[in-house]
């Protein structure tokens, strides 16, 4: 069954529309909207777009492929993306990062095998001044520590 959109979205989308001058600048926003229903960006949600927006499926899939926000492949209900670049890894980040791993039992890019939690890591999250931080899902957990790690962890896995 083909992509589409809940009716409740597709009015989100048609507002998004008329904030953008043309339909292929609110091709990112429509993306985030589709994922947000559908968890990652699946052909048919390429399809759903392209159509949508009066593109070709190749621009959106450039726009998909492009940044990495958006899921080419299935994820896990929630995301956890450990910062590496450099001011972070000045202060810890990759023990961060390896904390993250030991606890959740997977490496970057894997999802634990009950399909709660997808590891990432990202380059700057734009919060250099209080690394090291991570993002799970749309939050930021900063200043952290080894303990904050375990606690943020645990909550994801009673969620
Ligand atoms: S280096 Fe980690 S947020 Fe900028």
């Amino acid at each position: 069954m083909p992509f589409a959109l809940t009716e409740q979205r597709e009015r989100e989308l048609d507002d998004i529309l008329t904030r953008y001058p043309t339909k292929m600048a609110a091709c990112i926003p429509a993306l985030h909207l589709c994922q947000d229903q559908n968890g990652w960006v699946s052909e048919d949600v390429i399809m759903y777009v392209s159509t949508r927006l009066d593109l070709p499926p190749s621009h959106v899939k450039g726009v998909v492929t492009f940044y990495t926000l958006f899921n080419q492949e299935p994820v896990g209900k929630h995301q956890v993306w450990v910062c590496r670049t450099l001011p972070c890894a000045l202060r810890g980040g990759l023990d961060v990062l390896h904390q993250c791993e030991k606890k959740l039992g997977i490496k970057p890019g894997e999802t634990t095998a009950d399909g709660m939690v997808t590891l990432r890591t990202a380059e700057c999250l734009a919060s250099c001044g209080t690394a090291p931080m991570m993002q799970v899902d749309k939050a930021y957990y900063e200043n952290l520590t080894s303990e904050r790690v375990d606690e943020i962890l645990a909550r994801l896995k009673e969620a």
